[in-house]
């Protein structure tokens, strides 16, 4: 197995997250009231509310480029499903600094098609439902839940919300089991290149130096291990396995474009998912009488999540690059513009949802954009939701009668760029 080399101390990552969350959390907890009032008065708007609302960009804007921003539901939709009008190769100017030069998010075009034709297939329902079984479920359950029982108390962020995500997809990647450190230190790698962005110069400087640290150490872990893994004959349903033997109209993966998809996977995969399991935990734990609907009936929690998805997206903005001038509400954006997307406001269009600020889990079935849409919408979803979905029921089933804890402070859920709450404590019975 590849050693870890690197100054990091293996358990940081709750130091990670919260610098993550504070760097993205900008100047609001709630920005709803000013998003409500710009979707009436300019939905399209001149200028950058991220930057007004104190959030670095994870998009390059090294050349200045304008930047128009989108709040309407029908608006936003429509620059997402048009990719050759609105493309994403500026994702890859900022936050895919730290990436390596493989990052799906950030490819156009038919170069984007053919590497996405060659991963989909190993994010599909038959594979999932075999990881689910054999990976997924039983991690989560045996090493994250069952280990509280006994103690009556949890935060459910600290003590298993930041850890499993990382935990699965290292699992499903098929990396070397029992090597706790190096795990640490993966999960602790991909916030630190998350929390790279940053608004004033000189700390921009210094994240950036290490963020790219995190991401050659990172890198340089993965490498050996898929070079490895091709040399005993790319073998195993894992996803490393099924990387190295995809293959779609002759064209396959070379070891670094494997290497370098794992490396933007963790971000992309790690804490999306805490973050969103802990804003469903606290949209459930808020309403007790449905969180013991769903109890009862367990098919309802993959609807619980998408409505959480759609009222706290936890990637609140996307942003695509004006491809030729266009015009949208009436609004003339010219090419090379930037179009600032907020899914926060999208995903609460009064025009579109009614009563938009209620979670309700039975409403009627719309598109909202938490998962992304269109071509680049999230390949993880099926991974995403199959967490998520464990995790609440190994919580349904191992902790009884579990509810927040009276003597701490009530969760919230809050942020502009990301959203989601820093903790969620509870309590639950116990025999003893
Ligand atoms: C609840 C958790 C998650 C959320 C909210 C989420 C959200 C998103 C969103 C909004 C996008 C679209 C980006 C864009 O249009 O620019 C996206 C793309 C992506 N996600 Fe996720 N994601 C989650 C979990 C995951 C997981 C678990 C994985 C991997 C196992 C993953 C891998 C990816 C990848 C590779 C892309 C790029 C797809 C492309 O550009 O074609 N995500 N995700």
């Amino acid at each position: 197995m590849a050693t870890v080399v690197t100054g990091e101390k293996p358990n940081d990552m709750q130091a990670s997250f919260d610098k993550v969350s504070s760097n993205f959390g900008g100047l609001l907890d709630d920005p709803m009231p000013l998003y409500r009032a710009k979707m009436n008065e300019s939905p399209v708007m001149k200028g950058d509310i991220l930057e007004e609302l104190g959030v670095p960009p994870i998009f390059g804007n090294a050349r200045g480029r304008q930047v128009y921003t989108l709040f309407r539901h029908s608006d936003v939709g429509a620059v997402l499903r048009d990719q050759d009008t609105y493309t994403s190769g500026l994702i890859g100017e900022g936050l895919g600094t730290f990436m390596g030069t493989f990052m799906l998010t950030a490819m156009d075009g038919d170069y984007h098609r053919r590497m996405r034709s060659l991963l989909q297939p190993c994010f599909m329902p038959p594979v999932l439902k075999e990881w689910r079984a054999a990976l997924i479920d039983p991690v989560i359950r045996n090493e994250y839940v069952a280990p509280l029982v006994p103690r009556g108390k949890a935060d459910l962020i600290a003590d298993m919300g930041l850890g499993f995500p990382v935990r699965v997809i290292y699992a499903i990647l098929g990396f070397p089991d029992g090597d706790q450190k190096g795990l640490e230190i993966f999960a602790s790698m991909a916030l630190k290149i998350l929390a790279g962005p940053k608004r004033s110069p000189e700390e921009a400087a210094r994240a950036r130096v290490e963020a790219l640290e995190a991401s050659r150490a990172l890198h340089d872990y993965v490498l050996p291990l898929v070079a490895e893994r091709r040399r005993q004959g790319s073998l195993g349903n894992d996803l490393i396995g099924r990387l190295l033997r995809t293959e779609h109209e002759g064209e396959t993966l070379s070891d670094e474009q494997v290497t370098d998809f794992v490396r933007m996977l963790l971000p992309a995969a790690a804490e999306t998912t805490t973050r969103t399991f802990g804003s469903l935990m606290v949209l459930l734990l808020e309403r007790p009488a449905l969180l013991d609907q769903i109890r009862q009936d367990r098919s309802l929690l993959s609807k619980a999540i998408d409505e959480a998805v759609r009222l706290e997206p936890v990637a609140t903005f996307k942003a695509r690059e004006a491809a030729r001038d266009v015009e949208i509400g009436g609004v003339a954006i010219p090419k090379g513009s930037i179009v600032s997307m907020v899914v926060h406001a999208a995903n609460r269009d009064e025009t579109v949802f009614d009563d938009p600020d209620t979670f309700d889990i039975f409403r009627r079935n719309k598109p909202s954009f938490g998962f992304g849409y269109g071509v680049h919408m999230c390949i993880g979803l099926f991974v995403a939701k199959a967490e998520i979905e464990s995790a609440v029921n190994a919580i349904f089933d191992l902790l009884p009668n579990v509810r927040f804890d009276p003597s701490k402070p009530k969760p919230e859920i809050k942020g502009v760029g990301l959203r989601g709450p820093k903790s969620v404590n509870v309590v639950w019975d116990t025999t003893a």
